[in-house]
């Protein structure tokens, strides 16, 4: 059989589109080498989320003292943390496998890999089979980046060293713990070990944590995780890894912090070795497959589409990504807007952020005007966050004040920035945000009153 559809891998870019082309009447084969759902749902998003939300709970018991709640003394189960993780991921996955089934979509367990170009479409081989398919989504994702650190790659060998994946399936609490990488995984990692209980050390060889995160921002989170003990070395260099200690060089000396185990959380590649991209000629550039705003390749019928065109590395610009190249299939024409996408950082508090940073803005030339407000202007805020720092920070063009960025840390920052996003992809003005109703007494009120101090 031709398929009208072959996708090659089964994350939130290659399940999602599947999905979307069904829905759109084309035949559809998804091939994934390992769990449906990908990277997201199996050792990164979904996971972690599960994890933090546990800490999330230990911590409200050891601060309920704050809010007139005495609690005994709480222990936290970690290994019941992570068989509880796993049975949300299983849940999950099961359930996107019933939807793909649901919609007729084929589904193999395999490894794919490009063979080249038939008269009836392009070539795919997976488990000993040959499939064709008329298009080709590649959705192959990312990989947790190790460098060729000396004794890096030798710790994750061992064990002593882990990235991602490792440490999601981690049975103890390390009593110290070494995060190599400042950047969202690291985070979010040192926020949960340091909730349960370990040492942390983060060594960051930039001057600040959260990658391309706003500075403010950033800094009060760094703030709030020094105050709860994390320990944090920047403008550390790591020179290398024994078998009980990460070496760095910090401020032109030679140190070393000793540990039981080092995360390795310093950026993602794109998984683009052994796809078979050269039998088709499908253009790279450092590893990762080259795609327009529709997420085409420079083959025609061929589209990338999530982590492995290396632009955002975020599921949800993996759906979004998918869902344009699959509109595009059935001739409709859409594109992904890169400068509305929104980030979170899942710590507590959490950090969320669109478009123009202060810096970015700045970097662009752009004239802009950034205000920021702290979130105890919401009731809401005040009432559950004693001592709580948060802030909400706004980005605007000066001339038409148009909203270019919004920045947050603090409750529910997650979930108040999708509507933050809509308003500097539709390009709003200050104008028009203030002549919106929002909900009282919520912590997204603030959004709109940060509005009025802009003018
Ligand atoms: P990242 O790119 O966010 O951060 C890596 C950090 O490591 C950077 O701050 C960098 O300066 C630092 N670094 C690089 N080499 C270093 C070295 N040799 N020594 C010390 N520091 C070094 O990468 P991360 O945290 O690994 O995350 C990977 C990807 O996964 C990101 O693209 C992120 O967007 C995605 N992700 C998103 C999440 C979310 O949306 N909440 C959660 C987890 C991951």
């Amino acid at each position: 059989m031709v398929y009208d559809l072959i996708v090659l891998g089964g994350g939130p870019a290659g399940y999602n589109a599947a999905e979307r082309a069904a829905q759109g009447g084309m035949k559809t084969l998804v091939i994934e080498a390992r769990a449906l759902g990908g990277v997201c749902l199996n050792e990164g998003c979904i996971p972690t989320k599960t994890l933090l939300y546990s800490a999330k709970i230990y911590d409200y018991s050891k601060h309920g003292e704050a809010y007139g709640v005495r609690f005994g003394a709480a222990s936290f189960d970690h290994s019941f943390v992570i068989d509880r993780k796993n049975k949300v991921v299983k849940t999950l996955v099961g359930g996107i496998g019933g939807a793909l089934k649901a919609l007729g979509i084929d589904v193999v367990k395999a490894a794919g890999k490009i063979t080249g170009r038939g008269p009836e479409g392009f070539t795919v081989e997976a488990g000993g089979a040959e499939y064709t398919g008329r298009q080709l989504l590649i959705c192959t994702g990312s990989s947790a980046s190790v460098p060729p650190i000396p004794g890096l790659r030798e710790s994750v060998a061992s064990g002593f060293g882990m990235t991602n994946r490792e440490i999601l399936d981690l049975r103890e609490i390390p009593k110290r713990l070494v995060v190599i990488g400042g950047g969202v995984i690291g985070l979010e990692m040192a926020s949960y070990f340091n909730s349960v209980g370990s040492e942390v050390t983060v060594i960051e060889m930039l001057d600040h944590i959260g990658g391309p995160t706003d500075r403010e921002i950033s800094g009060v989170l760094q703030k709030n995780y020094a105050k709860r003990g994390v320990r944090f070395l920047l403008g550390a260099k790591v020179t290398s890894v024994g078998t009980d200690r990460v070496n760095y060089e910090l401020d032109g000396k030679q140190e070393s912090a000793v540990c039981d185990k080092v995360l390795i959380s310093i950026g993602r590649r794109a998984v683009t070795a052994g796809v078979g991209l050269e039998s088709i000629g499908v253009l790279t550039d450092r590893g990762a497959i080259v795609t327009n705003d529709r997420c085409q390749t420079n083959v025609a019928g061929v589209w990338a589409a999530g982590d492995v065109n290396g632009k955002s590395m975020l599921a949800h610009t993996a759906y979004r990504e998918g869902e344009v190249a699959v509109a595009n299939m059935l001739g409709k024409k859409d594109t992904v807007n890169y400068l509305s996408i929104p980030s979170v950082i899942y710590t507590n508090p959490e950090v969320a952020a669109v478009g123009e940073t202060e810096e970015s803005a700045k970097a662009k030339g752009l004239d802009v005007i950034c205000k920021t407000t702290t979130l105890k202007m919401s009731g809401r805020y005040v009432a559950e966050n004693e001592g709580g720092d948060g802030i909400v920070k706004l980005v605007v063009g000066r001339e038409h004040k148009n909203i270019l960025g919004i920045h947050m840390i603090g409750t529910y920052a997650s979930e108040m920035i999708y509507g933050c996003a809509f308003m500097v992809d539709r390009e709003l003005r200050v104008s028009d945000v203030k002549k919106m109703v929002f909900p009282h007494p919520t912590v997204c009120e603030v959004i709109r009153e940060a509005m009025f101090g802009i003018g």
